[in-house]
């Protein structure tokens, strides 16, 4: 095939990661050669005038090369929804990140697998997040919340995200997994090593990620020896050893899952965790609003996850030659659904750039996906995260941020990794 501009399906002028984006107005750059997978954007807060101008003027939009290779970027709200639910035209295999795996270090997990396994393999874990079992995991996680917020300092300057967002979310998850509690900071670890860019602040090389991730294998490997040998229980482990469709397992299929519980799990909750401050402070209104009717804060940890949105897209790739708002995509192709752009899409939520907790549509948000592969623990995410409101608000007058947050590098996790902030105490 030529290599033409004119050819969606041609490479040329790459921008690997090109750092000087951040200074660059998205209106003076020619829209073919806009890469918005670049981290930089994300990582400098400076993402959002690109995909507003991609939701105008080419909402279904093909980056010819990049990092990664060339992708689609699908931008509005209606479309992501229809690539979302058309299971049979885009596929999850062979992966959910814009990425290629790594040819030796193929991890499988039921995030990236189309019918009938995925539904196999979910079906095994459902029963660890389902409206029963999350009726006995609500007052551990209260006293855990209360635990970790009364060890606070009052008046003093501290980082939220490392003394609450990953302590409170790092606690749940080793509760799921019954993992050794006193070990947990090993869960933290193992999430933040999974989706790194090498080179950029948590891990320096692919060789690092492989062996850490061994080294979550070979620790829960041991869990699974020990889960095998007694009687079933709620947690991920011993579900995933006692099901019928999980047993037989290979070694980086039981890894690859193990991973997606893992991170599933914690870096979303712990960032919309974050987020949940930082709105509070950035739309004051919004908190006295929250102050005045603690009934909203249901609907306001709907309202953060959606301004958040913790997993910036989610990929496919389409199984046949196919269209999408009048675009021909190739079989092969690899298609970004951007959740980040669809939840500020203008003609689905009115204001979408604001944070309004009692906005009314705000539960047909996107952050959780749609489809057969919609988010399995969105109610144990919005569980915790109500849990930490209810306790903060009966302890705390508010939770000042002092500082910038520090956004992570990564253009699939959108979060943070500090959050400087000052607590006051309730008069
Ligand atoms: C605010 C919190 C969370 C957000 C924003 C979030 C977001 C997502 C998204 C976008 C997907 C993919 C949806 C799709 O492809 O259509 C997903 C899938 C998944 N999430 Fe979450 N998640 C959160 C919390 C959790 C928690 C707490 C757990 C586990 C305890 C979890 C476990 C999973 C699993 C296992 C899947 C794969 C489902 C499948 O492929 O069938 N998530 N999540």
């Amino acid at each position: 095939m030529p290599e033409t501009a004119a050819d969606p399906h041609s490479t040329n002028s790459a921008d690997y990661h090109d750092p000087t984006v951040v200074d660059k107005d998205p209106y003076d750059v020619d829209i073919a050669d806009f890469n918005v997978a670049n981290p930089h954007l994300f990582s400098s807060d400076t993402l959002w005038p690109w995909f507003k101008r991609l939701r105008e003027e080419d909402p279904v939009h093909y980056c010819r090369n990049s990092m990664f290779g060339p992708y689609w970027s699908v931008t509005r709200y209606q479309d992501i929804m229809e690539v979302d639910t058309s299971h049979d035209i885009y596929s999850s295999e062979p992966s959910i990140t814009v990425g290629d795996l790594q040819e030796d270090f193929k991890l499988s997990t039921f995030i990236a697998m189309d019918r009938p396994r995925h539904d196999e393999q979910r079906a095994v874990v459902n029963p660890a997040v389902r409206a029963e079992q999350l009726r006995i995991f609500e007052p551990i996680i209260r006293e855990r919340t209360r635990e970790v917020l009364d060890s606070l300092p009052i008046g003093e300057e501290f980082n939220w995200v490392e003394k609450v967002s990953i302590e409170l979310t790092t606690r749940m998850l080793a509760t799921l997994f019954d993992f050794p509690f006193e070990d947990r900071a090993k869960l933290t670890r193992w999430s933040d090593v999974t989706f790194a860019i090498p080179g950029m602040g948590v891990i320096d090389s692919d060789e690092q990620r492989r062996k850490e991730l061994l080294e979550c294998l070979a620790a829960f490997t041991e869990l699974w020896n020990q889960r095998i040998n007694e009687e079933p229980k709620g947690d991920f482990i011993s579900l995933l050893a006692h099901g019928s469709a999980t047993q037989e397992m290979d070694p980086l299929e039981y890894l690859g899952n193990i991973l997606l519980l893992i991170v599933g799990g914690n870096d979303t909750t712990r960032n919309s965790m974050t987020a949940s401050v930082l709105c509070q402070n950035l739309y004051p209104d919004q908190f006295r609003k929250l102050k005045a009717n603690q009934k909203l804060i249901p609907n306001m940890v709907s309202e953060t996850i959606r301004w958040q949105t913790p997993l910036a897209y989610m990929r496919r790739t389409a199984k046949e030659d196919t269209t999408l708002a009048g675009k021909e995509i190739k079989k092969g192709d690899k298609v970004l659904m951007w959740y980040v752009s669809g939840n500020r899409d203008e003609s689905h939520f009115d204001n979408p750039d604001d944070y309004i907790i009692d906005r009314v549509n705000v539960r047909s948000h996107l952050s959780f996906g749609f489809g057969i592969h919609r988010c399995m623990g969105n109610r144990v995410g919005e569980m915790q995260l109500r849990i930490l409101w209810e306790e903060i608000l009966e302890r705390f007058d508010s939770i000042e941020v002092v500082g910038e947050p520090e956004r992570v590098p990564s253009s699939f996790i959108r979060g943070y990794a500090a959050l400087p902030v000052v607590l006051h105490a309730r008069k």
